[in-house]
């Protein structure tokens, strides 16, 4: 039996800056799927190429910043922009709100535009809309501008933006940073919801991996603009094969009392020239080894889980080393 034909597809893909020093590359050979009803994590560190590896599949990349090799296709198909097929939220509420544009004015811009629909109808549709993303008093909020509304409500109203074009694909950069937990827990249970109901797929990416834990069904591990470590959420959650995926939880911040301190991982990511070759993190590892320099990306996928360490079998389970 083969495998349903994901939603998104990213294959190979390679962006190219143009820089005075020479050409970088951020984002560099990634590989990235979300199926229908799915919710796909990228994590890494500041850096790595989560944001420009989003804004190339949105078709938003700044300038200077060019897509040179790898396909991107959404529906087996590669992807309009003006479709509103994929739609992205961004970190700050505010970069995404327009601030001379009332709230019913951001829900029902693409509709009014793209669908011709009449004031009458865009009202309805941004009152339903409002009110799908919990906003009760949706009637109420149409005139607001964004300066009038608090954080978590500001993101509601993106959210709901982002959904007025009737999206299958939602790309989420960071969208909870700017909120404290506990609205940042609200909108996690909101995102999970809208995925149920309207069967979306949504990419969602962060450099907080304990919060991708609690909403990601498969996760990415990106570092140095390469996916280093994938697999179903808990897998690489709870035995991660790659010491760069070990590094990042044994770095999170905890709950629980005994770690009041916030640990970083030693050193810095290469510049990330076209002449890299192997392992990229090795500089940085405790387990580096002679065959580190060979490493060629993800190996073969073992139940779901691919890592690209060299020694990876050899090493599990890392998380008896520090991570747990
Ligand atoms: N517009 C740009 N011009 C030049 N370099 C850029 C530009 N955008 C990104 N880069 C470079 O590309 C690399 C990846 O950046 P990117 O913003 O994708 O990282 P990130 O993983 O999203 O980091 P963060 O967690 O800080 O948001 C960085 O080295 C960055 O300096
Ligand atoms: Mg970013």
């Amino acid at each position: 039996m083969t495998a349903p034909a994901p939603l998104l597809e990213v294959t190979g893909l390679t962006v190219e800056i143009d820089g005075p020093d020479g050409p970088t590359y951020p984002v560099q050979d990634v590989s990235v799927r979300v199926g229908q009803g799915e919710v796909v994590g990228v994590v890494g560190e500041s850096g790595c190429g989560k944001s420009t590896l989003l804004r190339a599949i949105a078709g938003v990349l700044p300038r200077g910043l060019t897509p040179v090799a790898g396909e991107i296709r959404l529906d087996g198909r590669s992807i309009d922009r003006r479709s509103g097929a994929v739609a992205m939220i961004f970190q700050d509420p505010m970069t995404g709100l327009n601030p001379v544009m009332t709230v019913g004015a951001h829900v029902t811009e693409v509709p009014r535009r793209r669908d011709g629909l009449g004031k009458a109808e865009a009202r309805d549709l941004a009152v339903h809309l409002l009110r799908e993303v919990g906003i009760e008093d949706a009637e109420d909020r149409l005139g607001a501008y964004p300066h009038q509304l608090s954080g978590g409500l500001r993101q509601r109203v993106l959210i709901a933006a982002a959904l007025s074009g009737d999206p299958e694909l939602l790309i989420c950069d960071e969208p909870t940073t700017a909120l404290d937990v506990t609205v940042q827990a609200r909108f996690i249970a909101l995102l999970r919801r809208i995925v149920a109901d309207r069967g979306i797929g949504i990419l969602y990416v962060t450099h907080d991996l304990p919060l991708l834990g609690t909403m990601c069904d498969r996760i990415n591990v990106m570092y140095a603009g390469q996916v280093v470590e994938r697999g179903a959420t808990a897998d690489v959650l709870q035995s991660p094969t790659h010491p760069y995926t070990a590094a990042l939880l044994a770095a999170a911040p905890r709950l629980d009392a005994r770690a009041h301190a916030l640990a970083s991982i030693a050193g810095h990511p290469p510049r990330l020239t076209a002449d890299l070759s192997g392992c990229r993190f090795a500089p940085r590892c405790a387990y580096a080894a002679d065959g580190c320099s060979s490493a060629r990306g993800l190996g073969a996928e073992t139940l779901g889980h691919q890592s690209a360490c060299v020694r990876a079998t050899e090493l599990v389970p890392l998380t008896d080393r520090g991570a747990s």
